[in-house]
This record gives structure tokens, C-alpha cells and sequence, in this order.
């Protein structure tokens, strides 16, 4: 591949230098050599002519290879719901339009028609890892785990836990009932993909309000002997934290019910993080758990705003989510810019600190999203032992929603700032997770 490539270094630093990456035949990068053209640098690293093919963008000046987008947390089984939420909040839209819309999910011509959209979308978009959140339904969710696998997408496959305080038609029917549901799907996901290259399983209590004590426990015993990751939500809405506070008043905070259970690991993705105490905060650092930050959502549900600077400045991992269809947007790129304007809003009331830099955005749409996932040795940027997992990203191609003038060919640090407040999926021309094309307007 030769061309411009944009990545994170860090959360500070994005590079941005004309390189050539060498991709071997499993998708993973053998080299990465700066300002060399393609046959110069294939030939110091031994590759023969003939042995290899060079993609290179059409038009250099306005292209660049980009990592594939993290979605760090997202409910694929929510997004016909996208843009219905009207005035409620947290709790309310849960049971205006959530639940009802999950439980239509028991039918697997349902889950069949709906995740193949969600998958084509989100691939559309550029996000090649994506922790998902399904339903309570073994099948469905297995038909999540089969159709990402064979779409080629990453993919956390997460069946949602609920064995409390949840609606009559859709929740777990008892705690022996959500443990069979939960072992099934995961060995179900394990059958598929043995070695979790691509897909694996999550443990996924839907939040502390929704589930027994018995089945959290159970829950992070499993997570502890198994080394599977957790996914979850946390401190979102003000009415969700008292009410969970009232059913857990052993705990003394929100964060310490899911400690009691051993839900807090470095293998754990919490959601929205909105309201965290400092205390909050310094234990979810110390146990060395990740935040999905989702600005579309938390701004749809008027839920707050996260102060993803005050997480990263005391050590906690951040990526970005979409939170579909709390969040109205399945693109990640979208999601990058509202967390950039939110960040702006925290700093218009108060300080300065709280604004979010281009780069940093950029950061945890990618980087800072393969490190909550426990995939930054893996994804997240171009560097030799990772895997190929990047987006052709061109801006003065056929239907681009972006204007180029003339003065910023070549440009390449302008052109990202303009892909990332005016760009969309018709800017991403080709698609490759692990080496694979999977998707782009030229796929
Ligand atoms: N808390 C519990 N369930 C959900 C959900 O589906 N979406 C969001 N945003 N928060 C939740
Ligand atoms: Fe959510």
C-alpha cells in the first residue's frame, strides 16, 4: 500500500507521512517505510517482483489510508430505532422504544434481516471493530456472531443480561435461565471462531439496575476464569444512578456495585461514564477498565456530558461508541466530531482543560478504542506486527459531500480537518480488515 497515511501515535500525536506498508498474506504489516516509493521499499525487505501488487489512491493529493474505526460500544439490535427518541430520557426511552424493539428479536428472520443492515452500515462507515450489544436471544444473537464473522467485521459479541427488574416480555426468565442463555452464545461464538481472530464473546449485564446480585457475581466469577471480557453501562442518567443506588445500598457508589462483583477488570468497557465521582474515577483507573465515550447519545438522552480529559488525565482508557440508537448515528467519524463539540461545551461552562483536540478525537476513534477493547496490540494503527485494518479515505472523489480547492492539494492535515466535519461514508472508497477488502464505495 502506498500512499499518505494518517494514524495515532499516541493520544497527542497523529502522524501524518507518505509511506509504503508492506501487508503480507494473513493482512498483517511486515514494514513500514517512509517517503520510499513501493518497489524500493518491497525490494529492501526482500519482496520479488512479480510476488507482490501495489494499491495506491488514484488521486495522492487528496487521499490518505486511515485505521478502521473502533465502535466501542453499540446496540445492533437497536438501530431501526435510530432518530426515535423524541423528548424522553434514560429510563423512559427504554421502555418507550427499547425494549419493545429487542424483544421483537425472538424471531430470527428478524435478527437475520436487521444485523446484516447494521453490519453493511457500520462496514460502510469505516468501523472494522465493533463491541456490539445484541439481545437476550440465543439465536439472534448467534445469527449477530455468524453474519459479522462472514462479513469479515471484528466483532464482541455481547447476549444482554437482565434477570431483574426488566418488563415481563423480554427478560431473562431466571438466573439459571440467563447463565445457559450466556454459556451458549459464547460457546456458540467459540465454535464459529475458535481462535476469537475476529469474533468473540462478551460478558454483557445490561446495567446494575437490570440484573440480580446472583447473576453478577456469577458473571465476573466467569469473567475472572475465563479472561472474557465485560461490557456494560455506567452513571448515565441521574434518575438510573439513584435508582440503582437504592438497590444496591450496600454499595457507595454506582462504580463500587459492579466492584463488589468482580465486573471491574482490564478486559471491561463501561459506557457513558457521565456522572463518575472523582472516586468513581480512580477506581475505574485502578482496575484498569475502559469508557466507551458516546457524545451522541448523552446528548439525544440529554443524559450530561463526559469528561473524557479529567478520564484520560487520571489514566482511564477512552474510546469512542455510537451507543445505537441512543445515539442516532452509526459512523464513527460523526461520533468524532460531537465528541469534539461536546468537549467545547464543557469548556464554554467551565474549563478551558476540557476541549478535545482533531488529534485526540481522532485518537479515540482508533487507538484509544483498540485499547479499551484490549486490541491495541492488534488494531489501532499502522505499525509492523499489527493488522491491516484500514479505510482508503478519498475526498475529491465522485458524490464527496467535501469541497477541495485547489490550494489544499497535497495538504493532507487540512484535508483530515475538512473529512472530519464534512466527510461521510461516500469519502471511503475501500475497506480492509485483516488484509481483507471488505467494504468502500469501490468494494
Ligand atoms: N442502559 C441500559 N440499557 C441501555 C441501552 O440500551 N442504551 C443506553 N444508552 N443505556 C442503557
Ligand atoms: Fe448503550
Amino acid at each position: 500500500y502506498f500512499g499518505t497515511i494518517v494514524h495515532s501515535l499516541s493520544q497527542t500525536e497523529l502522524e501524518i507521512v507518505e509511506a509504503a506498508v508492506g501487508v503480507d498474506s494473513e493482512g498483517t504489516i511486515v514494514f513500514v517505510e517512509h517517503n520510499t516509493a513501493a518497489d524500493e521499499a518491497a525490494k529492501k525487505h526482500g519482496w520479488a517482483e512479480g510476488e507482490y501488487s501495489v494499491v495506491a489512491p488514484v488521486d495522492q493529493a487528496t487521499s490518505f489510508f486511515f485505521p478502521g474505526f473502533v465502535d466501542t460500544h453499540i446496540h445492533a439490535s437497536q438501530y431501526p430505532n435510530v432518530g426515535l427518541f423524541g423528548k424522553t430520557t434514560l429510563l423512559d426511552w427504554l421502555n418507550t422504544y427499547t425494549f419493545p424493539l429487542e424483544s421483537s428479536f425472538k424471531d430470527p428472520a428478524v435478527a437475520k434481516s436487521i444485523y446484516s443492515r447494521v453490519i453493511a452500515r457500520t462496514l460502510g462507515h469505516g468501523t472494522s471493530t465493533a463491541a456490539y450489544y445484541a439481545t437476550v436471544h440465543v439465536e439472534g444473537t448467534s445469527i449477530l456472531a455468524d453474519l459479522a464473522l462472514e462479513a469479515g467485521q471484528r466483532a464482541f459479541i455481547g447476549r444482554c443480561c437482565m434477570d431483574a427488574n426488566s418488563p415481563d416480555y423480554y427478560c431473562d426468565e431466571s438466573l439459571e435461565a440467563a447463565q445457559d442463555a450466556t454459556r451458549a452464545v459464547i460457546a456458540h461464538v467459540r465454535k464459529i471462531d475458535p481462535a476469537f481472530e475476529t469474533v468473540s464473546p462478551i460478558l454483557t449485564p445490561r446495567f446494575a439496575i437490570s440484573c440480580s446480585r446472583e447473576l453478577m457475581a456469577w458473571l465476573g466469577q466467569v469473567a475472572a476464569e475465563e479472561h472474557l471480557p465485560v461490557q456494560t453501562h455506567i452513571s448515565e442518567n441521574k434518575l438510573e444512578i439513584e435508582t440503582t443506588l437504592k438497590l444496591h445500598p450496600y454499595a457507595d457508589s454506582y462504580a463500587g456495585v459492579y466492584d463488589t462483583f468482580g465486573l471491574l477488570t482490564n478486559r471491561t468497557i463501561l459506557a457513558h461514564a457521565v456522572h463518575l465521582s472523582d472516586d468513581e474515577r480512580d477506581l475505574v483507573a485502578k482496575r484498569g477498565c475502559g469508557v466507551a465515550h458516546c457524545p451522541a447519545s448523552n446528548s439525544a438522552l440529554t443524559s450530561g456530558e463526559t469528561r473524557v480529559k479529567w478520564l484520560l488525565d487520571a489514566g482511564v482508557k477512552v474510546g469512542l461508541g455510537t451507543d445505537v440508537s441512543g445515539g442516532f448515528t452509526p459512523s464513527i467519524l460523526h461520533t468524532a466530531r460531537q465528541a469534539l463539540l461536546v468537549s467545547r461545551h464543557l469548556a464554554m461552562k467551565g474549563e478551558e482543560t476540557h476541549k478535545l483536540s482533531i488529534d485526540e478525537v481522532l485518537y479515540l476513534s482508533t487507538l484509544g478504542g483498540a485499547e479499551v477493547c484490549g486490541l491495541d496490540s492488534k488494531v489501532g494503527n499502522f505499525v509492523v506486527g499489527k493488522k491491516w485494518d484500514a479505510q482508503l479515505v478519498a475526498l475529491d472523489n465522485k458524490n464527496s459531500p467535501v469541497d477541495i480547492f485547489d490550494w489544499e492539494r497535497g495538504k493532507h492535515e487540512d484535508l483530515v480537518a475538512k473529512w472530519l466535519f464534512n466527510g461521510d461514508d461516500r469519502n471511503l472508497t475501500k475497506f480492509w480488515i485483516n488484509g481483507r477488502l471488505v467494504a468502500g464505495t469501490e468494494f
